[in-house]
């Protein structure tokens, strides 16, 4: 298994490009379901996750085909030979739930595995299953399979989600632009990702209002057609990258960056002593003082500070001035980056859903285990901070949603180099 190594190397400065939000990506490609005319992706991110979706989907009949180095993705649902979304492919991923609405609004029928607990949480999906169900659909749980039947169609529902649930959101639109009437999502989830996911289902000729707002109307129609869409900034990746010149001093320039897919991080940001502008071509970020200033942080659904960032702000904060309290409200069993950052000398005391973290002077590399795809980075920012050497081994994680970090990284000073284990 490849590790990462990382040594603290003092301020960075250049440029790193953005990639396509692989989240905003993972939703658009299952989009393909829902039509028999082409649908071609422009600036695909280039990662693990977006190889097990196209997997997902050949595995259905779909054809996607990986264009000019997989930043470019065209898909065909023209012969779909199956409805059923195996084990094997979905436990890899959540994420493989999101073809769930879409076979069941095209064909009536769909089966797909449960996609289980995974190492964040117990991450359930009774809240998808309940959209789909108030959109008519005859749902039984056999064997770790969902069976889905809606033998005369989906039909337009009033949807009312207890929690604003990305996934559940995008897995409910995207069945109700093909059900007869119309469906009104209230309490929806208003992620930059969801709007990008409507606004490629209103080109493919979906009747949408009300994206990126908490209640969503959507007007069924009978046919959807093909289209051309260009993915939506990946604002985590954007995020994380963000926090390499806020811990490593000198000056980033993000490339793709805008204020608006990080508002409430950039607010954290700024009370830390963070200085985040806006170019012609993205986002600088520079520290005001060498010192950073402890801040409290909540994680909550978009427009709050988002829950894929606050590993990454932990790192920050380790070696901030006083003590910072860092709330998890959205998954229950996030803080497993925290013993690892300990292992580097930081101070953190976890209780339930709340991290104290007491700043330290200075971390001290460390050889480090990545447990999740946003750990894995923190850890990787943490070593770009510390004194020595920090080998960050499972990177497998950092596969799934970050692409080139390395050469992201080294471009602009840090010294980072993937090793392989033989
Ligand atoms: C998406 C993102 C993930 C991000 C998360 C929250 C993708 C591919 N993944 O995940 O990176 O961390 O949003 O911003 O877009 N829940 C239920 N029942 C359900 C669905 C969710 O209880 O049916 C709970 C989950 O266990 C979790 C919380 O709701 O505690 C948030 O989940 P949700 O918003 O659905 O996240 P995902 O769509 O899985």
């Amino acid at each position: 298994m490849d590790s990462i190594l990382v040594t603290g190397n003092g301020p960075l400065s250049g440029q790193i490009p953005i990639a396509g939000a692989k989240n905003a990506c993972l939703t658009l490609m299952p989009a393909t379901l829902l039509s028999d005319e082409p649908l071609t992706l422009i600036n695909a991110p280039r990662l693990s996750d977006i190889r097990t979706m196209s997997e997902l989907l050949r595995s259905l009949g779909a054809e996607v085909t990986s264009l000019q180095g997989g930043q470019v993705l065209a898909l065909s649902s023209h012969d779909i030979t199956s409805r059923t979304a195996d084990y094997d492919i979905v436990r890899k991923m959540r994420a493989s739930i999101l073809v769930l609405g879409p076979l069941l609004a095209r064909y009536g029928e769909a089966v797909v595995s449960l996609p289980g607990g995974c190492a964040i949480g117990a991450r359930p999906v009774d809240l998808h299953l309940k959209a789909l169900e108030a959109m008519g659909a005859e749902l039984e749980l056999k064997d770790g399979y969902v069976h889905a039947a809606a033998p005369g169609g989906l039909r337009g529902g009033t949807i009312d989600f207890d929690f604003a649930s990305v996934g559940a959101t995008e897995n409910a639109l995207m069945a109700a632009t093909l059900a007869k009437g119309t469906t009104v999502i209230s309490n929806a989830a208003r992620e930059p990702e969801i709007v990008d996911l409507a606004r490629c289902l209103r080109a493919m000729g979906a009747q949408i209002s009300g994206e990126g707002t908490s209640e969503i109307t959507i007007d069924g129609v009978d046919r959807l057609g093909g289209a051309t869409h260009t993915v939506v900034t990946d604002r985590i990746e954007l995020g994380t990258y963000m926090l390499a010149p806020a811990i490593c001093g000198g000056e980033v320039e993000l490339l793709g960056g805008r204020i608006e897919l990080v508002e409430a991080f950039c607010e954290k940001l700024d009370a830390a002593g963070i200085s985040v502008s806006e170019t012609a071509s993205g986002l600088t970020v520079t520290r005001r003082s060498d010192v950073i200033q402890a801040v409290n942080v909540t994680t909550e659904p978009f427009p709050g500070f988002p829950t894929d960032l606050q590993a990454q702000m932990m790192a920050l904060l380790c070696t901030a001035e006083g003590t910072s309290v860092l709330e998890e409200k959205i998954f229950e069993n996030r803080f497993m980056h925290a013993p690892e950052l300990m292992r580097m000398g930081a101070e953190i005391d976890v209780q339930g859903g709340t991290a104290t973290v007491t700043g330290v002077s200075r971390l001290k590399g460390a050889p480090v285990m990545a447990t999740d795809l946003r750990a894995s980075v923190s850890l990787i920012l943490a070593g770009l901070a510390a004194e020595g050497e920090t080998r960050v081994s499972r990177v497998y994680h950092l596969d799934r949603g970050y692409e080139h970090v390395v050469s992201k990284l080294s471009g602009v000073g840090a010294s980072i180099e993937r090793i392989s284990d033989t």
